[in-house]
C-alpha cells in the first residue's frame, strides 16, 4: 500500500486526477471504476481540464460506476448518474455507450444486480478504480455487516449513510433507503485502487480502514490486502495516523 499525503483537498484531487490521467495516457482502453460524492468530486474537474486542453482523449474508455440509489430516474438531480453526466461525462469525449452504471429504476433490482455483473466482467474487468470512504467505513454502498458480499447486490442504507447525504437533497425524507452497489468482489478485482479520502471526520474511520483489523464491520480494511492500493488523503484525514 501507498499513502500520498495532500496537503489539502485541492491537492488530492489533483494528485488522484494525474493518476488517472496516466492511466488513460497509458492504455487508451482503458476500464475505469468511478465513485460519486463531495470527496472525488474535482478529480473529474482535472481530468475535464485536461481533456479541454487536449491532452486526454476518452473515445476508447469505459467506465463503470461503483453504484446508484434505487429509485431515482437517471435524470433525478441527485441521481448519481446525473452527477456522473454533470461533472464529467458532458465535459469529455467519452460516448454515453461506454458510461455504464446500475439503473435504479429496474423493476427487477435483482436482475438488474446481475446484469452489472455480467457487465463488469464482459468489460474485462476494471483496471483502475476510485473510492470514497463513507464515515461508516463503506466502500461503494458495501455497508458493515457481518460478512463482505462479493458481487453487485442491492443494500438498505444505513441510517447515517442516508443522513450524510442529505445533505445533497432537500431534506432526509428525500434519501432513497436502498442502492444497488458493486460488491467487494468487482472492487477488489479491479487492477489498480485510489482511494481518496478528505476532512477530520474521515480521520478515525481512516486509520481503522488502514491499520485496524480486517472485517465487514469496516467494509474499506479489505484493502489492505489489495496488491495494488494508493490512498491518496490530506493531512486532516490522515491526522491519526503517522
Ligand atoms: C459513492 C460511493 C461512496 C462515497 C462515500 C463518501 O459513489 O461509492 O462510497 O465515496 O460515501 O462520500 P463523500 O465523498 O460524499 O463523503
Amino acid at each position: 500500500m501507498k499513502v500520498i499525503r495532500a496537503k489539502n483537498f485541492d491537492e488530492m484531487s489533483q494528485i488522484t486526477g494525474d493518476i488517472f490521467s496516466a492511466q488513460v495516457k497509458e492504455d487508451k482502453h482503458s476500464v475505469l471504476g468511478l465513485a460519486t460524492g463531495g470527496t472525488v468530486v474535482k478529480v473529474y474537474g482535472v481530468l475535464a481540464q485536461e481533456y479541454a486542453n487536449g491532452i486526454l482523449d476518452f473515445s476508447h474508455i469505459q467506465t463503470v460506476n461503483l453504484d446508484e440509489y434505487a429509485g431515482l430516474d437517471p435524470t433525478h438531480p441527485q441521481s448519481y448518474r446525473y452527477y456522473m453526466e454533470d461533472n464529467f461525462f458532458k465535459k469529455v469525449n467519452l460516448k454515453s455507450e461506454n458510461t455504464h452504471l446500475p439503473f435504479g429504476l429496474a423493476h427487477d433490482l435483482e436482475e438488474e444486480c446481475r446484469r452489472y455483473e455480467r457487465l463488469i466482467k464482459s468489460l474485462g474487468g476494471i483496471d483502475l478504480q476510485l473510492l470514497g470512504l463513507g464515515k461508516n467505513g463503506h466502500i461503494g454502498f458495501n455497508e458493515p455487516g457481518p460478512t463482505f458480499v462479493k458481487d453487485t447486490h442491492c443494500v438498505e442504507l444505513e441510517e447515517g449513510t442516508r443522513i450524510a447525504n442529505a445533505r445533497f437533497f432537500d431534506c432526509l425524507e428525500d434519501v432513497p433507503r436502498k442502492a444497488i452497489t458493486m460488491g467487494i468482489g468487482s472492487i477488489m478485482g479491479a487492477k489498480k485502487i485510489v482511494l481518496c479520502v478528505s476532512g477530520s471526520e474521515k480521520a478515525e474511520i481512516l486509520k481503522a480502514v488502514l491499520s485496524g483489523p480486517i472485517t465487514p464491520f469496516v467494509p474499506g480494511s479489505i484493502l489492505q490486502i489489495h496488491s495494488d492500493l494508493t490512498v491518496v488523503a490530506d493531512e486532516e484525514a490522515l491526522e491519526m495516523l503517522n
